[in-house]
């Protein structure tokens, strides 16, 4: 794959998924910008990477989008690719569901990725570029004790479809990546103890077909192949990549 020429924005790029597809594209030849909370490890993401350039800002606050496309724009005229990545999850029984924690999820997995497109998208429109969203197996399946991160996730799937049929006759194509346990800083992000932490990686280690979670670059490299200039006439689809999970 080459993205040389290409200028990216990857958010949740400070970590995970979104560090090792914000350095592949980087060595794809693209230009990145790279997003999240974190200035320090955004810097680690970039170090060894120039085309890496970052933008410390929290999703959730809505100038945020704004912002960082300008910054995009400003640095490198064009904006080709747009990964919505950043993410969160949390374990909410319905006994224990809060208002304030479902808005938490909602906030950060469905409305800032709704804004930060909308942001992009005239830049989108003129690079006839593409918008990459990051969901998850459990968007599509029930996940017993998490069922808001769960709907969250669906209705990232929901927008990616909606808008891959909104913005097909401009030439834009919006699919998404729906990766199964990776490894990444997701359980503890959610507060989880570490014991707990290791105990659902062994369990769901041992629930998927293929054996094992997935690494963050495996996930990366399919996003780049969805975003791929060459990948001209998909849209609109939801990529599985979970070792087999979703089939059980
Ligand atoms: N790992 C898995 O098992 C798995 C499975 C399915 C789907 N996913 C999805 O994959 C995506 C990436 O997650 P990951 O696994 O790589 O986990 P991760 O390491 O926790 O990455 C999430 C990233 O999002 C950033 N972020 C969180 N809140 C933010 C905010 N308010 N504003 C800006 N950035 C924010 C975090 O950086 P800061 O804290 O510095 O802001 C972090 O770098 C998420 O959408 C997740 O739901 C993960």
């Amino acid at each position: 794959m080459d993205f040389t020429g290409r200028t990216v924005i990857v958010t949740g790029a400070g970590s995970g998924i979104g560090r090792a597809t914000a350095r592949l594209f980087a060595d794809a030849g693209a230009r990145v910008l790279g997003v999240g909370r974190r200035a320090d490890a955004l810097k680690e993401t970039a170090a060894g990477h120039p085309a890496i350039a970052v933008h410390p800002g929290d999703l959730r606050v809505p100038g945020t989008a704004r912002e960082v496309t300008d910054m995009a724009i400003s640095r490198w005229g064009r904006l080709d690719v747009l990964v919505n990545n950043a993410g969160a999850t949390k374990m909410m029984p319905l006994a224990e569901t809060t208002a304030e924690g479902i808005a938490d999820l909602f906030d950060l997995n469905v409305t800032a990725p709704s804004l930060l497109s909308s942001a992009a998208l005239p830049h989108l429109r003129q690079a006839k570029g593409t918008i990459v969203n990051v969901s998850s197996t459990y968007g599509h399946r029930p996940l017993p004790g998490a069922a808001h991160y769960a709907a969250s996730k669906a209705a990232l799937e929901h927008l990616t479809r909606t808008w891959a049929v909104e913005l097909a006759a401009e030439g834009v194509r919006v699919n998404a990546l729906a990766p199964g346990p990776t490894e990444s800083e997701a359980l503890t992000a959610a507060g989880l103890p570490q014991s707990a932490v290791d105990q659902i990686k062994r369990d769901e280690a041992s629930r998927i077909p293929l054996g094992r979670r997935g690494t963050p670059e495996e996930a990366a490299t399919w996003i780049l192949r969805l975003a791929d200039p060459g990948t001209t006439w998909l849209t609109g689809q939801i990529l599985t990549l979970d070792g087999g999970l979703e089939l059980t």
